[in-house]
């Protein structure tokens, strides 16, 4: 199962990267620089997880695939656009992602803030087009969804609670946690449901899922900053402690927070239960996922 999840991840990874290709802007004149910028980031060799759930989950709900591809790319430009900002300066000042430079060390400062707001400029775009859905309502919903994920009670807000830098506290950890990273996760789930017209009684167990889902993902990658190899991960190893910022690893140490990490796991696959065969590779998905080494 272990490998089929490889395979399965490498193709929705694959098709995508030429959606996403296909979809965001190049441009003949000057602002050609921020097109450029904003390919850069949303085209590199990221492992493209969010996508690889909406796909996954878009397909157990029989959502048609073309739609479910240009949502899957729509939450990968808010999530590509996330980063170029965290990296920059005045957020986590990262040098290295994916194994190349950040966007403002490629470009420059201002053509990184300009090509993350574009890029989050482009997710709606892609998803309030009449080819992501025909019906309006559904369109709205999708909109919905992702503007919540990203902004002030999603994204955006754990963002800032990341920098404020909250102490000691682990229950204001996990809120932080699910907020910067949990949400955009969850978004994976919500979109293709929302195509679905999903509002069945399979909807509250996936968003359970979807929010120990999205906290575990984060723990891992803080479990990775602190033993991770940075060459296997493209970018430095060691900077949250560096930079003072509280996480399960910062807090607990990194034994006890992969015991918790565990337990989350647990947690999240028992969600699932009421699924059935047709979750077996979302089940899978989350062991490969938190296996992860990069
Ligand atoms: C990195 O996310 C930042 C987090 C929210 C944990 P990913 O590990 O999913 O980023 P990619 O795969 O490099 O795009
Ligand atoms: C980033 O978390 C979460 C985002 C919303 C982008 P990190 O700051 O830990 O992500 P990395 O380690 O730089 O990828
Ligand atoms: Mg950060
Ligand atoms: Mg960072
Ligand atoms: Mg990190």
């Amino acid at each position: 199962m272990a490998s089929e999840v490889e395979r399965r991840v490498a193709e929705a990874a694959d098709l995508v990267t030429v959606a996403l290709d296909e979809l965001l802007p190049r441009a003949d004149g000057p602002e050609a620089r921020l097109t450029e910028a904003m390919r850069y980031a949303a085209l590199g060799p990221g492992k493209r997880m969010r996508p690889y759930f909406v796909i996954e989950t878009g397909r157990m709900f029989e959502v048609e695939e073309r739609p479910l591809l240009r949502a899957a790319c729509a939450l990968e430009c808010v999530h590509a656009y996330s980063l170029i900002h965290d990296d920059l300066p005045s957020m986590d000042d990262d040098d290295l992602r994916h194994g190349r430079p950040t966007v403002h060390k490629a470009y420059d400062e201002a053509t990184a803030i300009l090509a993350g707001d574009a890029l989050q400029a482009a997710a709606f775009e892609i998803l309030a087009h009449p080819d992501t859905h025909p019906d309006p309502a559904v369109r709205s919903e999708l909109v919905l969804r992702l503007a919540t994920a990203s902004g002030a009670k999603g994204m955006c807000g754990g963002q800032m609670i990341d920098l404020l830098g909250v102490r000691d506290d682990l229950g204001a950890v996990a809120r932080m946690q699910r907020m910067k990273t949990g949400a955009l996760i969850a978004c994976a789930f919500e979109l293709p449901l929302a195509m679905a017209h999903s509002a069945d009684t399979r909807r509250q167990p996936l968003m359970a899922f979807a929010q120990d889902l999205g906290l575990a993902y984060q723990i891992v990658d803080d479990l990775l900053d602190a033993e991770g190899d940075p060459d296997v991960m493209g970018k430095r190893a060691g900077k949250d402690a560096a930079r003072g910022k509280a996480n399960y690893v910062t807090l607990l140490g990194a034994g006890a927070a992969r015991e918790r990490l565990n337990l989350l796991i647990e947690q999240t696959k028992s969600h699932l239960d009421a699924f059935g065969p047709p979750a077996d590779f979302l089940r899978a998905s989350v062991d490969y996922v938190l296996q992860r080494r990069n």
